[in-house]
């Protein structure tokens, strides 16, 4: 075997968006390109001497990717890389994995709740020493390079055998292969009462959980079915796939249907959840109530402490801007601070690192803690169970007692898919042109307060991140925000968060969508979409 050096030439467009470099896998697959990209993260962090973790969610084109990043790390000098065992590994537990053994970082494949398989999508992230997403800054600086580039060094042979955990040596460079779950589930197991959720499971307690044929599969048998005593067959779809059995591997109402059909039906378990395609978000519902993710996040900040790994208390909370302000209600009743950042979970890794929050959420399904540097779809349905184990009361009852002490946030959000890319930016930007007049301006009945394209100085290292997305904030707590989605790989995504808060008691049980009419014909109002983008309504509503 030998490294050789490959003539190459840039190729356009490999940016990564709010979750690393995301494709379609035919355009992964095309000639150089992931050598290329994968050229341009190592030239961009180091590669010399160095030890990363490597590791995705199974999806299609995972396998073959793992090798050629592998034989790209030993041409480029990498000492080291950790390996999940067949190339798997979920994100948190590939987070966790940087972390234990204090890497220079990870190499991630997943394009997380996309669909994979030889059409869909495929993706590339590299997650820092601190087992967050790489911030904007070294990102950009890999669009760079990737634009610059002129060659790309590989080894050229065999490859590696993943299928077992052991080492290999891949010329200079130390490979290990280690198992996915086992470090991971020792640390759920330092987080949470595993004691009290296994009596649980031994009382009779009964769950149903939707791995969506994705990554967590493994994972939740061992650790739900295992550890936990939770009877066999509690964890549904639990083969991971490359082409996740051709669903579609994002847990929401929408494409976790078979989950909520179950969860509300006559002979529904006491508590249902489900996990995408690498295993960072969540889906949890109770018999016959469904929880939203801004809520979920509001309520494990009430609960936590109620966990052994959170007994002391949190140190503040975050959420993503467009997420309900659920959480805000509860950190002012316990006197925590909060903050606001722009989407996408890299904007929480300086609050984590310098203690400022113990608890992030986002409102897409997304919720996690300090004990890793991403969200964590099993984590917070971990923490859900020992909330469950500890208080034994049903799902439906916690959340009425939460609502009942805080008021409830209502909140969906509409995405409307594949438009036109250059129709859906002129919108934003004719929104944006229109948002000074409209403070103190009426649209059913609630008068605007406030309307602005929200901007973030990070409070740690003064970074600002502007254009993150426009909020039209009424009087009363009442808000829609409005952005384009910077994860898609088809057209332009736009996304509209819609919120309205009720101080209760009356009125804290409506159906969602109905509670939430108003600001949903004020949307429409404000920012025209169906008139603009032709379309009669949104193409999931979650
Ligand atoms: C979406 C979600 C965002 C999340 C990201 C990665 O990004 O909205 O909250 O962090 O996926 O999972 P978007 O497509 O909206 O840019
Ligand atoms: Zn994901």
């Amino acid at each position: 075997m030998t490294a050789v050096t490959h003539r190459t030439a840039p190729i356009a467009g490999q940016k990564p968006g709010t979750s690393g470099l995301r494709k379609k896998t035919p355009v992964f697959m095309g000639p150089h390109y992931l050598e290329n990209f994968v050229q341009a993260i190592l030239d961009t962090v180091g590669a010399a001497g160095r030890t990363f973790v490597l590791g995705g969610d199974g999806r299609y084109f995972n396998d073959r990717a793992a090798q050629v990043i592998l034989r790209m790390a030993a041409a480029n000098g990498v000492a080291r890389m950790i390996v999940g065992q067949g190339a798997i590994l979920s994100t948190p537990a590939a987070s966790h994995l940087i972390r234990l053994n204090r890497t220079d970082g990870g190499i991630i494949l997943s394009a997380s709740h996309n669909p994979g398989g030889p059409t869909e999508d495929f993706g590339v992230k590299f997650n820092m020493p601190n087992g967050g997403p790489a911030p904007e800054s070294v990102t950009e600086a890999m669009f760079a390079r990737s634009q610059v580039l002129t060659e790309y060094r590989i080894w050229e042979g065999q490859d590696i055998d993943l299928s077992g955990p052991g080492t290999a040596r891949l010329g200079p460079m130390t490979v290990e292969i280690v198992d996915p779950v086992a470090d991971y589930a020792r640390l759920m197991e330092g987080l949470f009462d595993f004691d009290a959720i296994r009596a649980m499971f031994a009382g009779g307690f009964r769950m149903r959980m939707d791995s969506m044929c994705a990554v967590t599969g493994p994972y939740a048998k061992a650790i739900l079915e295992g550890a936990l005593g939770a009877p066999a067959g509690t964890v549904v779809n639990a083969t991971p796939l490359p082409d996740f059995g051709g669903m579609h591997p994002d847990p929401n109402p929408v494409w976790a249907k078979a989950l909520m059909d179950e969860m509300f039906g006559p002979d529904a378990p006491d508590f249902g959840a489900a996990s995408d395609g690498d295993g960072d978000r969540n889906m949890v519902v109770g018999r016959g109530i469904y929880v939203s993710p801004s809520d979920s996040l509001a309520v494990l900040a009430a609960n936590a402490h109620l966990a052994p790994g959170y007994r002391g208390g949190l140190k503040g909370v975050a959420r993503s801007m467009p997420t309900s302000a659920a959480v805000d209600r509860v950190a002012a009743a316990l006197g925590l601070p909060h903050y606001e950042t722009p989407t996408g979970w890299k904007f929480f890794g300086n609050l984590l690192d310098a203690g400022k929050a113990t608890l992030c959420g986002e409102e897409s399904f997304g919720t996690g803690s300090d004990h890793v540097r991403e969200k964590d779809g099993l984590w917070a349905i971990l923490l859900w169970l020992n909330i469950l184990a500890v208080r034994r009361q049903p799902v439906a009852g916690i959340m009425a007692e939460h609502w009942a002490r805080f008021g409830r946030n209502y909140y969906s959000r509409h995405d409307y898919e594949a438009l036109p890319a250059e129709g859906a930016a002129a919108m934003m930007a004719a929104l944006r042109g229109r948002l000074a007049d409209l403070p103190g301006r009426t649209f059913e009945g609630m008068t605007v307060s406030a309307a602005d394209d929200f901007a973030y100085t990070d409070p740690v290292d003064g970074s600002v991140s502007k254009g993150q997305g426009v909020r039209v904030i009424f009087a009363g707590g009442s808000r829609i925000v409005l952005r384009l989605s910077g994860t898609g790989t088809e057209g332009a995504t736009l996304r509209l968060y819609l919120e309205r808060y009720v101080p209760g008691p009356d009125g804290l049980h409506e159906e969602v969508q109905a509670a939430l009419g108003p600001v949903i014909r004020a949307a429409e109002s404000i920012a025209a979409i169906r008139a603009s983008t032709g379309r009669a309504g949104p193409d999931v509503v979650t």
